[in-house]
């Protein structure tokens, strides 16, 4: 018998068992206790309707468009996945997916639902503290600078001269701030502090007084999703440099996470199950004051992964749109590598190329929408320009130039999610190099997904069996004496499949959906998440309790097995502790 090495079985056992651990700075234990009340198919059903079929409720998913349902929620699980489109998680997950909330937004209004009150340690309630009034203070500076622009004729003239309404004026909130170094400290006497929190005030050297960072300019407020205001663009009215001045990274603002006009966009509701990314704030305004209300703009960064997801969670289709100079296929070529991993079956995405010295807004003021949306029907899929980005400089007319191009596309293919999507990528390469890469398509795959190492009829391996069949039935692991989990702790996954087993015995009733929330904060959370949605056999046939205790038990004296030969010459017998020193009760 393989015995545990005391220091891995402390730690293991450690983790298991020790203090609540914080997740967000919220104890596990909460969120454990909260999800043991909230029932997922109320939380789901409120917003998608759900239907009873067989011992599951089901919907057609809201993550993608489809006409047959394929998004079911167990509630024995407390977990819900969509077959077509592989969404899947606990009712927290689902809450940041579907409202877009985040992690502790979610857990606050599932608490709220069952009557629980968030606990935080002093800390944590000190960092909400201090950002709930600054929130408020940037909506009131936001409604101080739209009344300054009720006094300034000349900016007034400006916006006149650029074509926006005052609807339109009103939509965004646009605002002036009035030129001179204290006109917010003089508004706001008792805020000073929290104004150089939030950028709007910049703390001048030696202990002299702050004084404004946003002088004599419009401003464009920028919301976060929930249409709190977070930060400000603005603009200069005349030449001078630099054009536009945006607030600095603060504790309510990271650029390269937000979305200029992506609140407007959606409160507009129209569903045009598209949005058009453009690069400036007066792009997405004078769009907007068009009647294009479906446009938002990267705030002077580049368009990366995390831009495309939260798209992703509001539309089907992403247009990215660009100057056609060098900058900005440069900046698409960005946005389409960023791109490619979200494109799960359903969604789409497109590059437009304005003429150059074109933008957005230029286009509009002379042609309109109509003159916009000509142009918008000449865009490009995000495949298409994959490959002509990519042949721009090489002759694929000569055999060389096939091969080169095949070369340079596959890792870029091998970022697509395997799917339709992915496959009819690839077959649009064969056609352009004219030829059928076979084996060579499942060096595509291959990348994407690594081989797995030893494969039973699952296509599993035993650790990963071991892992989805106690992920998926809890109440398996009581089945099993203690001494028997006596498997390697080092083994490959085996962190993960004892301290899931731990779990499961230390808490009778533990749903799937508990277990995972566990490990959100772990390296491991997308693996487990996924082995808790996937079929144990590839045909997707059923495995009942019975036989899914049969193959439990099979996996786990395997792995015992395994740990034995590995460590048959390695390790003198200890004193043995016990697996994690369980107790039953
Ligand atoms: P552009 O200069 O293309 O902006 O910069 P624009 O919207 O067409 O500006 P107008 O039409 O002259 O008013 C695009 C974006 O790059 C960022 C801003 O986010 C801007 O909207 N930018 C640009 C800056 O942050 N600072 C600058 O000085 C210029
Ligand atoms: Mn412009």
């Amino acid at each position: 018998m393989y015995a545990f090495p005391t220091d891995a079985y402390t730690q293991v056992a450690a983790e298991a068992y020790s203090a609540p651990k914080m997740a967000g700075k919220i104890p596990q234990h909460f969120i454990d206790d909260m999800l043991a009340k909230v029932d997922i198919v109320d939380v789901i059903d409120q917003r998608v309707s759900l239907k009873k079929s067989g011992n599951n409720y089901s919907a057609c998913c809201p993550f993608h468009n489809e006409k047959t349902p394929s998004f079911t929620v167990s509630q024995t699980k407390q977990f819900y996945h969509c077959f077509g489109c592989s969404a899947n998680g606990s009712a927290i997950s689902f809450l940041m997916e579907y409202e877009g909330m985040h992690f502790v937004d979610a857990i606050e209004s599932l608490a709220d639902s069952v009557g629980m009150e968030v606990p935080r340690d002093a800390q944590a309630a000190q960092v909400r503290n201090d950002s709930k009034p600054l929130y408020t203070l940037m909506e009131s500076i936001a409604a101080y600078y739209t009344s300054q622009l009720r006094h300034s004729p000349e900016a007034i003239e400006y916006l006149k001269a650029r074509g926006l309404s005052g609807e339109t004026a009103k939509r965004f909130s646009i605002g002036y701030v009035p030129d001179g170094w204290d006109g917010l400290q003089k508004h706001f006497p008792t805020e000073e502090a929290a104004m150089v929190k939030t950028g709007m005030l910049i703390q001048g050297d030696g202990g002299k007084r702050p004084y404004q960072r946003f002088r004599n300019r419009i401003m464009f407020p920028i919301r976060d999703k929930r249409g709190r205001v977070i930060a400000f663009g603005g603009r200069v009215m005349d030449q001078q440099e630099p054009k536009y001045l945006n607030s600095p990274e603060t504790p309510l603002f990271h650029k390269g996470q937000e979305l200029y006009g992506l609140y407007e966009a959606r409160k507009s509701g129209q569903d045009a199950g598209m949005i058009i990314v453009v690069e400036g704030y007066m792009d997405v305004v004078a769009l907007a004051q068009h009647g294009i209300d479906n446009a938002v703009a990267t705030l002077g960064t580049a368009a990366n992964q995390q831009h495309s997801e939260m798209l992703f969670r509001t539309v089907t289709n992403i247009v990215f749109c660009f100057d056609g100079d060098r900058a900005g296929r440069a900046a698409a070529w960005r946005a389409l590598t960023a791109t490619l991993p979200c494109l799960q079956d359903g969604r789409d995405a497109h590059f437009l190329f304005l003429p150059d010295g074109e933008d957005p807004d230029s286009v509009v003021k002379v042609g309109g929408a109509a003159g916009f949306n000509d142009l918008l029907a000449q865009r490009i899929p995000i495949v298409d320009y994959l490959y002509q980005y990519l042949s721009s400089d090489i002759d694929i007319s000569s055999i060389g130039g096939k091969a080169q191009l095949a070369e340079k596309a596959k890792p870029l293919l091998a970022t697509i999610p395997k799917g339709i999507y992915k496959q009819l990528s690839l077959r649009r390469l064969e056609t352009l190099i004219g030829l059928s890469l076979g084996s060579d398509s499942a060096a595509v795959k291959a990348q994407a997904q690594p081989p797995r190492r030893k494969q039973g009829d699952t296509g599993l391996t035993a650790m990963s069996r071991a892992v989805l069949l106690c992920l998926q039935n809890p109440e398996l692991v009581q089945t099993i004496p203690p001494d028997d989990y006596d498997i390697n702790p080092d083994m490959p996954g085996a962190d993960v499949l004892l301290k899931l087993i731990a779990y499961c015995d230390s808490t009778p009733d533990i749903t799937t959906a508990r277990l995972l929330e566990r490990f959100r904060e772990g390296q491991s959370y997308s693996y487990l998440v996924k082995l808790a949605s996937k079929s144990y056999y590839p045909d997707d046939r059923e495995l009942d309790l019975d036989s899914a205790t049969a193959e439990f038990k099979h996996c786990i004296a395997r792995l015992r097995e395994r740990s034995q030969q590995t460590l048959a010459d390695k390790v003198a017998p200890a004193a043995r502790t016990g697996l994690l020193g369980l107790k039953r009760r």
